[in-house]
């Protein structure tokens, strides 16, 4: 598209963001059909021309004009079905740049993705981390509601899981041991007693494979990685390809597939943190939550399920109704003295294994909402509890507690150990598959 002229860029601040159609020449043509018709007119009335420098002639122009214009742009964007908000852009588009390089000196590579109403999601190669995900508030304007940092060198010191692919096991395994057909596997322990999110090297530190693609409506990048036969203590070589796709619905896609070539647990999801409020300025606490789950697994003090599933109902874990995050955070509950907050496995209430809502988050202060939807069987959700204000972020923000919040869709933690829980292995000849959707509007 070209550059806005004066005229075009005026109409659009003037009708606040809206994406006008109809162009000054359609205008200017339509101004000077009425403009002859109007000299015809007085012609036929008063049996003569009547002369251009007449009041009377300039008066009448002026107001059929401007009520012709007034109707054009009015009318305009609804006729065409385009009174949406637009970016300048006014169209899908990927670009790909240079991002830094991680420790050992491999390049890092950004990706953004942008969708024709401007929506724009950053995503790099290391970790496949999401970088920033920009949408517009109810005024329309647009801001970062993602907590991160300005380049790859400061995603590899110690950032707990920013904006990451987590794999090959999201969340806990108790004690970094498990099962399978009969042999014994030890994980490094990296939380505690417990390994977390794939131990000491998971998915979220290393450099993906990438692959952008443009389709109609859509656009996206494809991230590849070969997780060998051993990889911090799990069996087999596991291939993982997890697309992301922006659609011009405003929703952002991530699509899951492994194989394996051994049968081992896998659990992969994504660790970005949400602050719809824009920037990561102020706490997530005054954001309403709205979990699909009316049951959830309660965990023991080093955050391991006991294996039970209880429901939330007369307790602070109680979503099933919109409310403030920051309500009942800090009641002297077990489940939230033991995660310092939310940080729990909620089990979704589901009819079917397709898409199901699993989270719907409204920020009062700027309207946006975000649902998830998922294939999954639960979601994580997780109160930044653990930001302590050490890490800076983009444009010099400081990440203080509970600054973020994640929903991070998955089977439940610990299920390798849980046989009650819904199986996480992946066989050789299987394909695991996952989809869930982060979905952007305003209210
Ligand atoms: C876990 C938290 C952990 C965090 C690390 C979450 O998925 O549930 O317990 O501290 O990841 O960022």
């Amino acid at each position: 598209m070209p550059p806005l002229g004066d005229f075009e860029a005026t109409l659009q601040a003037a009708t606040g963001r809206l994406t006008l159609t109809p162009s000054p020449v359609t205008i200017l043509w339509v101004s000077y059909l009425e403009y002859d018709r109007t000299r015809r007119d007085m012609t036929r009335h008063s049996g003569q021309p009547i002369p251009r420098d007449s009041n009377l002639y300039g008066a009448t122009m002026i107001h059929r004009i401007s009520v012709l214009l007034a109707l054009c742009l009015t009318l305009f964007p609804f006729w065409t079905g385009s009174a949406v908000p637009s970016s300048p852009q006014g169209k899908d588009m990927i670009k790909k740049e240079a991002f830094g390089k991680t420790p050992g000196g491999k390049p890092v590579e950004l990706y953004t993705l942008k969708n024709k109403h401007g929506m724009e999601v950053r995503a790099m190669t290391y970790g496949g981390a999401i970088v920033s995900i920009r949408v517009p508030d109810k005024k329309g304007h647009f801001d970062d509601v993602v907590l991160g940092f300005d380049k790859a060198d400061d995603y590899t010191s110690k950032v707990p899981y920013f904006g990451a692919i987590i794999g090959r096991y999201g969340n806990r395994i108790a004690k970094g041991k498990f099962t399978l057909d009969g042999k014994e596997y030890t994980l490094p322990l990296n939380d505690g007693p417990n390994s977390l999110h794939g131990g000491d090297k998971g998915f979220d530190k290393v450099v993906w494979e990438a692959e952008p693609f443009e389709k109609p409506d859509e656009v996206g990048v494809v991230f590849k990685h070969t997780s060998p036969d051993g990889d911090e203590g799990y069996p087999g070589n596991l291939k993982v390809t997890v697309t992301y796709t922006l659609n011009d619905k405003n929703e952002l896609i991530f699509e899951y597939h492994a194989t394996t070539d051994k049968a081992t647990p896998v659990n992969l999801t994504n660790h970005t943190y949400f602050n719809l409020a824009g920037d990561g300025q102020r706490d997530v606490l005054g954001h309403e939550l709205l979990l699909n789950a009316d049951t959830f697994t309660p965990v023991n003090k080093t955050l391991i399920p006991t294996g039970k599933i209880v429901s939330v109902k007369g307790t602070p874990l109680d979503f099933t109704k919109p409310m403030v995050v920051g309500a009942r955070i800090d009641q002297k509950d077990d489940q939230l003295i033991f995660g310092r907050g939310y940080d729990h496995n909620f089990v979704l209430n589901r009819k079917d294994k397709g898409l199901t809502l699993a989270a719907r988050v409204y920020e009062p202060t700027t309207g946006r909402v975000m649902e998830v939807y998922t294939t999954e069987p639960a979601v994580q959700f997780y109160s930044g509890n653990f930001l302590d204000g050490t890490l800076t972020g983009k444009q010099g923000h400081v990440y203080k507690v509970r600054y973020g919040f994640c929903l991070e869709t998955q089977h439940y933690p610990d299920s390798p150990n849980e046989p009650s829980f819904p199986s996480t292995i992946l066989r050789p000849g299987q394909t695991y598959h996952s989809t869930t959707v982060y979905k952007f509007s305003t209210r």
